[in-house]
């Protein structure tokens, strides 16, 4: 980024509730100890997140999220961090609360705007940024009680979906005619891609892509007739990719074809496997909540009626899902592993497409991880003369 480039971003400010108490109650070096570890955790949970920490001062951490690299979910990532930091800093309050009479707890601004980089000046943060975005997160920051997130109405309105958020009442900000309503940021929701979001806000009346969709119906009927195949759906962001699919899905008699679904994510190129895992976890009926030794037991009755000689990859599957890694899997080296992995996905694909005909559609393909390419490309050498139809989206800018 160059001086005097404007560019959107989030940024983020948080604060520790209890530093004034503890610098009253503790010696100097316990305080300096302290405020060490929280900014080593600030650092570790902005960085895992794609953001930079700006700056330090005093008890106060600025971090930006956008400026490097945009992603377009920074503002979730803003959110996830500050959730993580609050966390962090809680869990340490025990060690002094009853000390210093108060507890420990961040408390934390987010705003999403236009910044402006000024001449750098590297006591004043790795960038200069200036102008009303951080202005506006400084506010909430102050506005913000002990342990809450406050986003601006410009960062609610990208989160939303997201996550449980609550209004609040209006505040004034210093040299600003318009009042700032900010939005308490709670807890993040069980919703997984755009449009789910979209979803839950209800849709809109579907009409036109009547030549798509015939496309789709087309590959389907060839799919039935046991030829494989391979479909891209490219395009813009938000032009109707996930919604054409939705369309063709919904308008299918699920009673005569298989649907698997799975969706890549931004930050998720760097997670081997990453859409194939939703797919497993409903094809292996894992459910959240359930004992180990009950998902094991769904698991293997499910390999079992679905391909008695899928029950080999057992293991593989548990390690995928991260629910129980065999010590010959441990063992296993990277593309001895890879290729095994390859195999006990590709092979229960194929197994649901011997049973019926099977639609795998992968969504967002642009954010895919290289182990789910390649497990892509070895179906691809085996779908021939199969009852298998691989969809995949994809942005067309991305390509
Ligand atoms: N033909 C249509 N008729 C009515 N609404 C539509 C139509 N196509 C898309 N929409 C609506 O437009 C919005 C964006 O569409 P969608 O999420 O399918 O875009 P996308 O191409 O998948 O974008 P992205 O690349 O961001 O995933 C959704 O709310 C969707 O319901
Ligand atoms: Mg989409």
């Amino acid at each position: 980024m160059v001086v005097g480039e404007r560019r959107q971003a989030t940024v983020l400010f948080s604060d520790l509730s209890g530093y004034t108490a503890m610098n009253e109650h503790l010696d100097p070096e316990e305080v300096e100890a302290i405020m060490r570890r929280i900014k080593n955790h600030a650092v570790r949970i902005v960085e895992s997140h794609e953001g930079i920490v700006n700056q330090f001062v005093g008890d106060e951490v600025m971090a930006l999220f956008g400026i490097c690299a945009a992603h377009e979910d920074d503002p979730l990532r803003a959110v996830r961090t500050a959730l993580e930091l609050h966390a962090v800093v809680r869990a340490m309050s025990p060690e002094v609360d009853a000390r210093i009479g108060q507890p420990l707890r961040m408390r934390t601004g987010i705003h999403t705007g236009l910044i402006v980089t000024n001449s750098r000046d590297t006591r004043d943060g790795l960038y200069g940024i200036t102008g009303e975005t951080v202005i506006t997160g400084v506010r909430l920051k102050t506005e913000a009680e002990p342990n809450e997130i406050l986003v601006s109405p410009q960062t609610h309105r990208l989160i939303a979906p997201y996550f449980e958020t609550e209004e609040l009442p209006a505040v004034r900000v210093k040299g600003k005619a318009e009042l700032l309503r900010p939005y308490r940021a709670l807890r993040p929701l069980p919703v997984r891609s755009r449009f789910e979001a979209s979803a839950r806000r209800g849709f809109t009346r579907y009409t036109g892509r009547q030549d798509e969709l015939a496309v789709l119906y087309g590959c389907l009927e060839r799919t039935i007739r046991g030829e494989g195949q391979f479909i891209t759906v490219m395009g813009e962001a938000g032009v109707g990719k996930s919604r054409l699919l939705h369309e063709f899905i919904s308008s299918l008699g699920r009673e005569h074809v298989s649907v698997l679904q799975g969706t890549c994510h931004a930050h998720g190129s760097t997670t081997s496997y990453l859409p194939f895992l939703d797919t497993l976890r409903r094809e292996l009926n894992v459910v959240e909540g359930r004992s180990r030794e009950e998902v094991l037991d769904t698991a293997v009755a499910t390999l079992t009626a679905l391909g008695p000689s899928l029950k080999a990859y057992l293991p593989f599957y548990l390690h995928l899902l991260s629910i129980r890694t065999d010590p010959m899997i441990a063992h296993m080296q990277g593309p001895e592993l890879r290729h095994a992995m390859q195999e006990a996905l590709t092979g229960l694909i194929m197994a649901k497409a011997e049973r019926q005909p099977t639609l795998l559609f992968l969504e967002d393909w642009h954010w895919h991880d290289e182990a789910s390419e390649a497990v892509i490309q070895h179906l691809l050498t085996l779908m021939g003369g199969h009852s298998l139809l691989v969809g995949i989206t994809y942005r067309s800018e991305c390509s």
